[in-house]
């Protein structure tokens, strides 16, 4: 049993790496399209995004098929979506807006989306910020709230995907969908009767 969760763990943090790891070659190999930046803020972007709803799925999936060791990876799906978010931002910053801070300050404030998205990135930062064990002994109950702003920080992240697409772009609205799911999986009724549906599937 130890092994099998080890063995999850570590093809969680293996997986997680591995669209870095793609970054990374890609970028040493020119292996790019046209416009670099934009292409690594985005798949930064949809990275973080995956992570992140991925993390928000452990809990229905341990409530609905009884799969405890799912709420183990809650922790690093959540960090590594704080990781790929800090790239995208850093990107944004330091590649995109070359730390002109003037130039910064005008699109985050003037573009709804990445208003959005920083929201997004702050929940995430104190999210990480919180998640060792030491936050979770001194905040006691209060831990479990601040934590539930995960969820937050999914739709946000959503409206941020789906403010900066052009109309008729269909794919955030996937995201979404998936995310509306999750969240229905925690309403009592819509959970009572998916595990009782799914049980020993
Ligand atoms: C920290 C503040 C953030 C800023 C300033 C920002 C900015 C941007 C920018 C400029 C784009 C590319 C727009 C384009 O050229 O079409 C983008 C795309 C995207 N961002 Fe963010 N973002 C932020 C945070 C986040 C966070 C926290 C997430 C997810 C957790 C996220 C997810 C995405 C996604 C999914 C895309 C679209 C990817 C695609 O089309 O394939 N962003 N963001």
């Amino acid at each position: 049993m130890k092994q099998k969760i080890i063995n999850l763990q570590l093809a969680t943090h293996v997986g997680a790496l591995i669209p870095f790891a793609w970054m990374l070659w890609d970028f040493f190999t020119h292996n790019y399209g046209p416009d670099p930046i934009r292409e690594f803020t985005l798949r930064t972007g949809k990275t973080a995004l995956v992570l992140l709803l991925l993390s928000l799925a452990c809990t229905p999936i341990n409530t609905i098929f009884k799969f405890r060791q799912a709420l183990r990876l809650r922790r690093p799906l959540g960090l590594y979506s704080f990781m790929y978010a800090s790239l995208h931002f850093a990107i944004f910053i330091g590649v995109d807006y070359f730390f002109n801070f003037a130039l910064i300050q005008d699109a985050l404030l003037e573009k709804r989306y990445a208003v959005v998205g920083l929201t997004t990135g702050l929940i995430l930062l104190s999210l990480a910020i919180t998640s060792t064990q030491g936050w979770q002994r001194r905040l006691k109950k209060n831990w479990k709230k601040l934590h539930k702003l995960a969820y937050a920080a999914g739709i946000l992240a959503v409206i941020h995907y789906i403010w900066l697409v052009k109309q008729g772009v269909t794919q955030p609205w996937y995201f979404a969908a998936v995310l509306i799911l999750l969240l229905a999986l925690r309403v009592a009724p819509i959970k009572k009767w998916a595990g009782s549906r799914l049980k020993g599937v």
